[in-house]
């Protein structure tokens, strides 16, 4: 089916975000898509700091993008926007490096006060860079997310409905297969 490119803006060693992004991924991949999970913060800090956009890791990413019919953008929320590690990478590729491309923008936050940073934060970014259809994002409490001893990632009741709702719409826009497995709790 599709291609998709999975994007994890936290430079969290233990993030949220990129847990929840793996876990969605599974879900996608069960769709009939192939999907390639990219942690910016695996990115060499030099190259992301020092605008170094010939760098081959920075070449890497910058192909992982141009190689992908749907790119899921996920970020912490920080200071009521998306985190600066997110940008570091989005400021080196390509002006229209979304161009046609589908766009799921989710992001996790510790307040509801900041629901809204997708719509006023990420979504003009993305629009910026040419994505041709941005699908409805989500926003989710941190202490909706937890992860158990085992690796069990558990969703809240509530927020694990609206993330199968805006993954499958994404997965839909892509051509992917209906699944009907819960989000609720499951191995990540
Ligand atoms: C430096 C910093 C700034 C933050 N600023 C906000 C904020 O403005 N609004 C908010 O809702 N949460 C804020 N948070 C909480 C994080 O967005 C939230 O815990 C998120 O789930 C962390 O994701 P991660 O584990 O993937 O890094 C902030 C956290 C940090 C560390």
């Amino acid at each position: 089916m599709a291609a998709i490119l999975s994007i994890s803006g936290s430079p969290s060693a233990i993030s949220r975000t990129a847990r929840l992004l793996r876990h969605l991924d599974a879900r996608l991949t069960a769709q009939g898509h192939e999907v390639i999970p990219l942690d910016v913060r695996t990115l060499p800090a030099e190259a992301l700091l020092g605008a170094d956009f010939k760098h081959p890791a920075i070449v890497e990413a910058t192909e992982l993008v141009a190689r992908a019919d749907g790119v899921v953008v996920g970020t912490p929320v920080y200071k009521a926007a998306y985190s600066g590690l997110l940008k570091s990478l989005l400021d080196l590729l390509p002006q229209y490096a979304l161009e046609g491309k589908t766009v799921l923008p989710l992001a996790t936050g510790g307040t509801t006060a900041h629901v809204l940073a997708i719509d006023y934060a990420l979504r003009p970014v993305l629009n910026s860079m040419g994505a041709g259809h941005i699908v409805q994002g989500w926003f989710t409490l941190d202490k909706d997310i937890t992860v158990g001893d085992d690796g069990t990632l558990t969703v809240a009741p509530g927020s694990a409905e609206a993330l199968e709702q805006v993954v499958d719409r994404f997965s839909a826009a892509l051509g992917g297969r209906t699944s009907r497995t819960s989000l609720l709790a499951a191995t990540a």
